[in-house]
This record gives structure tokens, C-alpha cells and sequence, in this order.
């Protein structure tokens, strides 16, 4: 497994290859949801490259950038197990040289869900993904959908830009519990991460209530509301019930709907998500 710590040799090692190159980006702290991705894109792609790196662009500054965890050894473990063939390590120096965003994509899903909590967010993730994509020119990108705006406005961007690059979401992968993995979980106790599966709980809550043939979003949202302010640990952030490609709330469930949330639970926000299509 190479691993690579220039701009420079990462562009040198993709110019070489002469197949399918599947991307991962991720932020390290390794768990099993990113290695769902690099198993994907190992299963779909020649190669794999996973690229490591804390993106300062997409923290506010009372956010916890300093301390987001880091398991780089134990990282590069993993990845050399699957057999990834590399693994892009950049510095901040070479990726923001000027210390300024110079980057104007933007589009209108910015602002909507995470966007409202997290105004700076989405110019830091779409500003950090398009310099990777530029430097490794992947003809494959794997993102979760953990994250589901973000890989909204990613597919989104490739699209606006005309990034020649497939887009493929993977599905997310939970704790036993339902607790979606997170590089964040690791804030918690074990007894908060087997609490914290209350939103899982609580969206589950909605789906049922969905697949018995409730279709309002004012009564499904108060479900969930009432399931979460049983226990005082948490606050809503937020609930929403919206088109999943324009992420406009919807007064009524229709097909292909984002039911997503976000809570405030100890010392970190959880966020997650389920997608309703009618045959599920
Ligand atoms: P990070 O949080 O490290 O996540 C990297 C990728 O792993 C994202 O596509 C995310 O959706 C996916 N992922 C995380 N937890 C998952 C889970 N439980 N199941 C499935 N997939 C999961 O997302 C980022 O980093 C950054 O914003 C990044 C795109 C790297 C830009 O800096």
C-alpha cells in the first residue's frame, strides 16, 4: 500500500494508472461505515485510493477541529488489510497554500438541514472534495449515506460542474444498537453510545407509523418529537421530511422522501437518516 504525502506524487500515482481508480475521502477515525465504502469501491474499481484528511475549511471555529480524533496507525491498519492501493495523506499547506477559500461552487441545497446549524459547512466540504477530485482524477467516488446532504450536494456538484467522475452512495452502517457509526461516537461512553441510539429509535418510530399509512409530516414529526423528549440528554436540532433531490419539506410523505434529524445528545451532535420509498 503506497502512501502518499504530496499533491505531487498523488497525481504522479493516478497518471499511471491506466484503469478504473475508486476514491474514498474520508477524515480518518476509521470504522466500519468507511470501510463499507473502500470494500465498495475495491468490489467496483482496479484500484482504490483513500485519502485521510482533517478538512479545516469545513469546521466553524467552535467547532472541534483540534480535537477531532485522530487513529492514523490504526487507520493505515485497516486499510493495508483490505488491500487499498493508496492512501493520500495531504497537508494543509499544500492544500490551502494561501490560507483563503478561493472556491465559489455553491448551490441551493447549501442552506437547507445541516446547512442552517452549520452555514459554513457545506463550503468547506464541496471546497476540500473538489481539490481532491482534481489532484486524484478518480473515474469512481464512494460516499455514505450517513451523510445524506452531503452526498446530495456532491452529486450535485459532479453534475454542475461536469465532473466526469461516478457517483456511487453506499448505505450506512449502524452499531447493533441501530446507532449509525461515527468517527464521533468515540466522545461518548459506552452506555451514552447504547443511549444514543434513541434517534435511531425515534426514526424508526415514523417508519413504521409511515408503512401503517400515515402520510402527514406534522403528525409523523410529532411522533418522533415525543420519542426523543422522553429523555432530557437530548435536544432536537432538527426534523425534517423532504424531497430527497431538492430538499424541499414536504407537507406529505411521497416516493423517494429524506427523513432526516440531527440531536444534540452530551457533547456531541448525532445525526441520521432514512430514505422512504413506497416498496420499502
Ligand atoms: P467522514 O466523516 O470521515 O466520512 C467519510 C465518508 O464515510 C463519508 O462519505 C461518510 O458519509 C461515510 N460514512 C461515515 N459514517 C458512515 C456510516 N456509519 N455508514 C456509511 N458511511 C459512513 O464525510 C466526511 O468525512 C468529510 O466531510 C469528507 C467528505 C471527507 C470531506 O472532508
Amino acid at each position: 500500500m503506497l502512501i502518499l504525502k504530496t499533491i505531487r506524487s498523488c497525481q504522479n500515482w493516478s497518471k499511471k494508472q491506466s484503469s478504473s481508480i475508486g476514491f474514498v475521502p474520508t477524515m480518518g477515525a476509521l470504522h466500519l461505515g468507511h470501510l463499507s465504502l473502500v470494500k465498495k469501491s475495491k468490489s467496483l474499481c482496479a484500484k482504490t485510493i483513500v485519502s485521510i484528511y482533517i478538512n479545516p475549511s469545513q469546521f466553524s471555529p467552535e467547532e472541534d477541529l483540534e480535537t477531532y480524533p485522530k487513529t492514523l496507525s490504526a487507520d493505515l491498519a485497516h486499510l493495508k488489510q483490505l488491500n487499498v492501493d493508496a492512501v493520500f495523506l495531504p497537508t494543509t499547506t499544500e492544500m490551502y497554500p494561501s490560507n483563503e477559500r478561493e472556491f465559489n461552487y455553491t448551490n441551493n441545497l447549501f442552506n437547507r438541514l445541516e446547512g442552517k446549524s452549520r452555514p459554513h459547512f457545506f463550503y468547506g466540504v464541496t471546497c476540500v472534495v473538489s481539490k481532491l477530485f482534481t489532484i486524484i482524477n478518480p473515474t469512481h467516488a464512494f460516499f455514505g449515506e450517513k451523510d445524506a446532504q452531503q452526498s446530495i450536494i456532491i452529486k450535485k456538484m459532479i453534475y454542475d460542474l461536469k465532473i466526469n467522475i461516478h457517483f456511487i452512495s453506499c448505505p450506512i452502517i449502524r452499531n447493533k444498537e441501530g446507532l449509525a457509526l461515527s468517527s464521533r461516537n468515540t466522545y461518548l461512553t459506552s452506555n451514552q453510545q447504547v443511549k444514543a441510539n434513541l434517534l435511531y429509535k425515534s426514526l424508526m418510530i415514523m417508519h413504521k407509523a409511515i408503512l401503517k399509512g400515515e402520510k402527514k409530516s406534522l403528525v409523523l414529526k410529532n411522533l418522533f418529537k415525543k420519542s426523543i423528549n422522553k429523555d432530557s440528554d437530548f435536544k432536537i436540532d432538527y426534523i425534517s421530511i423532504a424531497c430527497n433531490d431538492s430538499l424541499k419539506e414536504l407537507k406529505v410523505i411521497k416516493s423517494n422522501t429524506l427523513i432526516s434529524a440531527a440531536v444534540y445528545f452530551h457533547t456531541i451532535r448525532l445525526i441520521d437518516n432514512f430514505t422512504y420509498q413506497p416498496s420499502t
